[in-house]
């Protein structure tokens, strides 16, 4: 399949050999454990776990249990003994799916009849005797250990429905055991008015740019060991316990030692994320860029029971404050990713607890509080828009001094991680996150402002990510306001350098006042959605970020450049080598007939995915740069990868995704 029973970011690669020189340089393998670059007067940055860097074995506040709706006075073993019976071979329950559909349906009971601890308990016995996947050593430190994921699945377990298909979606999406649930049909009506003929015209360019940063996937590691196993065969490497088993190798006998300044299968040591802003100046002149955009993901990517409400928010305030101190006045305008929270993508609807006062009562509050508070701090929102964040999911809208509206929503509402999204699952909008992406788009319309979108998770492409119901009311918002009001929209998370092409509907996809969002005209392209590269090397990638020319009254984007840093290289190095990797115009504009006047639109990219169908070396350049040129890319030299790799551009909703060919290689 596509994605793991749980799927979380990047599936772990790693080399059976080792891929580094041996002439390392004694700079590479400093083990002094603060940062040796950064000089514009940011924190210091920890190596190791050492200073004031958390420790594993923190734990973190619960949230608090709902009132259990149906108290009875079973116990724990009458629950406990229908799902052992349930999972066991000879009970009634014979392939895997109905396993999962019965257990879970008396964990709902349990959920809402019992105390919390009890359904902890039933959780950590019930992995004890089926081992389903975790993110952490044992059910203990899963659930009511550092994880302490428990008390969070109580809250699920107590709102799951039969009625909205909830368990089938937690089967399929989380345990991968049902068949995929149907996407719904989106009836727009209830959403937004008809688009205007208005709403498809397309200003014309102005003819002067701007310079803007697109920032993405930082992913700090302040546990990064110098010296431990970098090529290793677990979560996480470059850690003082990674091993490669197929090596028998560790911290004592590395196959490939971890350089202080980065590797392919690691987050970012402080020197390689410091060394990405410190490169810039060597490629552009920083003082011109109007702003930058973030698109998410902070923290180290630590199994559960590594991570702590006290490692976030040291890693988030860390963040915050180097990217204010290496920008300075150029403002920064940020998203909230899937690891800048605590579960690990978790976020709930306000109104989970049927109380409707705005985030008054969401147990995540702590963590849209602080980052919004950062954000308005470094003058990048305003209090009120700061406000606004911190009581919605860190949502917000800004206007740039140049005018443009930049609207951030929280995406981890489509994210397959985040498992407050498998009640109600045929509510496309549970949140409400994307009723405001349409009350802005609409004020923008009216006002004849032109809006870009920015998210973390991408909304399509090979689907894995986004869930389908979500991003099929996006697709057609999307639909609705581009191309005359939304000018770009902006992704990151997958850590790779990747396009996504939004299109209108067919003619046939509206059936009465529904719509079948799969069903798209790839003659009628309308917006791009671009998914910027990460700073951190997980997994199996280069360091990058990138430079954009936007139109400086349309904000349509009409040049892109990125810049690179090749990690495998890295213990040859004495400071992170950076390079210019490619610029997009040149590299893309095959026919050259594109005209220099024109923006690098969704027209533009439509004709290049034709390209790519009928001229390989294009698509196997496209897969190299998706890495940023890293020296472990897959092949993609056949015609069904170039294939599927358009299909995936071409997929802005998780339903297209899914529908295009898949086949797991090797090309
Ligand atoms: C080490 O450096 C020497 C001299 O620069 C070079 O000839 C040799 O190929 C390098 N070895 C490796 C493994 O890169
Ligand atoms: C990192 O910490 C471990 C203990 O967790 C220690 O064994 C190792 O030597 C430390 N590494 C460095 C570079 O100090
Ligand atoms: C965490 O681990 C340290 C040793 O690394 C130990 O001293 C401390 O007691 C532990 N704390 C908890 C809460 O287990
Ligand atoms: C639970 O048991 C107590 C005492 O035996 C009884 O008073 C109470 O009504 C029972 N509650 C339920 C919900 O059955
Ligand atoms: C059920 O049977 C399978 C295959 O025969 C076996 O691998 C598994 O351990 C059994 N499960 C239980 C709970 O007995
Ligand atoms: C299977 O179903 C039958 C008939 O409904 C029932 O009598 C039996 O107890 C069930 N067996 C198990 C293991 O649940
Ligand atoms: C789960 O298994 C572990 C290891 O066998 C054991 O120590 C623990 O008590 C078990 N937990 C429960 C709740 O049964
Ligand atoms: C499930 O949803 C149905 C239909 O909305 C509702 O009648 C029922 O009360 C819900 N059940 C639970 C346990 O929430
Ligand atoms: C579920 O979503 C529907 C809209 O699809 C909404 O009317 C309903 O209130 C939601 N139920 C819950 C429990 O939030
Ligand atoms: C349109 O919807 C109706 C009612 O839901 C259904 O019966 C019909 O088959 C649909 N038509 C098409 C072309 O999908
Ligand atoms: C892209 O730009 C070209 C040239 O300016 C224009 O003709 C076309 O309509 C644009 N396409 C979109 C989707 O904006
Ligand atoms: C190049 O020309 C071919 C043939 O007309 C066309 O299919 C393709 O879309 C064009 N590619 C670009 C990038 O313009």
């Amino acid at each position: 399949m596509l994605f793991h029973p749980i799927a979380r970011l990047a599936l772990l690669q790693y080399a059976t050999r080792a891929l580094a020189s041996t002439n390392y340089t004694s700079e590479a393998l400093n083990p002094q454990l603060t940062n040796t670059i950064g000089d514009k007067g940011g924190p210091i940055l920890y190596y190791n776990g050492s200073g004031p860097v958390p420790p594993y074995n923190e734990t973190s506040p619960i949230p608090a249990p709902f009132t259990p709706l149906y108290p009875t006075n079973q116990t724990e073993n009458y629950f406990y003994n229908q799902v052992a019976a349930i999972v066991a071979n000879g009970s009634n329950y014979t392939t895997k799916c109905e396993k999962c559909l019965a257990s879970t349906n008396v964990f709902h009971e349990a959920a809402i009849s019992q105390p919390v601890s009890v359904v902890t308990d039933l959780l950590i016995r019930v992995w004890n005797i089926t081992h389903f996947p975790i993110y952490a050593v044992t059910g203990e430190s899963e659930f009511s250990g550092v994880g302490g994921l428990g008390p969070y699945w109580a809250q699920l377990f107590a709102k799951m429905n039969e009625s909205t298909g909830d368990y089938q979606a937690w089967c399929y999406y989380q345990w991968d055991t049902c068949t995929v649930p149907p996407t719904i049909e989106i009836d727009e009506s209830l959403y937004f008015s008809p688009k205007p003929p208005a709403a498809s015209v397309v200003p014309k360019p102005s003819g002067k740019t701007i310079n803007v940063l697109h920032l993405s996937d930082w992913h700090l590691d302040p546990r990064y060991d110098i010296g431990s196993e970098a090529n290793c065969s677990q979560y996480l490497c470059c850690r003082p316990y990674s091993t490669n088993t197929k090596l028998d190798t560790g911290v004592s006998n590395a196959s490939v030692p971890a350089s202080r300044f980065g590797y392919l299968y690691c987050d970012s040591p402080p020197d390689l994320a410091l060394s990405s802003f410190k490169s810039m100046p060597s490629f552009f002149n920083v003082d011109d860029i109007s702003f930058s955009i973030f698109t998410g993901d902070i923290v180290s990517h630590d199994n559960d029971d590594q991570l702590s409400r006290a490692y976030v928010e040291y890693e988030e305030t860390v963040t915050y404050e180097v990217f204010k101190a290496e920008m300075g006045n150029i403002p920064i305008y940020p998203t909230l990713g899937n690891h800048d929270s605590l579960p690990e993508a978790y976020n709930t609807p306000n109104n989970i607890d049927g109380k409707k006062t705005a985030g008054a009562n969401n147990i995540f509050s702590w963590n849209y509080d602080l980052l919004s508070s950062m954000w308005e701090r470094d003058g990048w929102i305003t209090a009120a828009e700061a406000n606004h964040a911190s009581t919605h999911y860190g949502a917000y809208a800004h206007t740039t001094a140049q005018g443009l509206r930049i609207i951030s929503i929280n995406t981890d509402f489509w994210y397959v991680d985040n498992v407050f999204n498998f009640f109600n699952f045929t509510n496309p909008d549970q949140s409400g996150i994307l009723k405001y992406l349409i009350k802005e788009l609409e004020a923008c319309e009216a006002k004849g402002q032109r809006a870009w979108i920015i998210g973390h998770v991408l909304s399509g492409y090979d689907g894995s990510n986004s869930l389908p119901n979500p991003t099929a009311l996006f697709y057609s918002i999307v639909a609705r306001f581009a191309p005359a009001t939304i000018a770009g929209i902006f992704f990151g998370h997958t850590h790779e350098d990747q396009l996504q092409i939004f299109y209108d509907y067919s003619a046939t996809s509206l059936n009465g006042t529904l719509r079948n969002t799969n069903d798209i005209d790839i003659s009628k392209p309308l917006t791009m959605g671009f998914i910027g590269p990460s700073i951190t090397p997980l997994t199996g990638n280069n360091a990058g970020y990138q430079l954009y020319q936007v139109d400086a009254e349309t904000f349509e984007i009409t040049g892109i450049q990125t810049y690179f840093a090749n990690v495998s290289e890295s213990l040859t190095w004495t400071s992170p080598v950076w390079q210019f990797e490619y610029d997009a115009r040149s590299t893309y504009n095959v026919n050259g007939t594109w005209p220099a006047t024109s923006p690098l639109n969704a027209t533009f990219w439509t004709d290049v995915t034709y390209s790519m169908l009928t001229n390989q070396s294009l698509v196997e350049r496209y897969n190299l740069l998706e890495t940023k040129s890293s020296v472990v890319t897959k092949n993609c030299s056949t015609a069904a990868c170039a294939k599927q790799k358009v299909c995936y551009i071409r997929s802005g909703s998780g339903g297209q995704g899914y529908a295009c060919p898949y086949d797991d290689g090797p090309f």
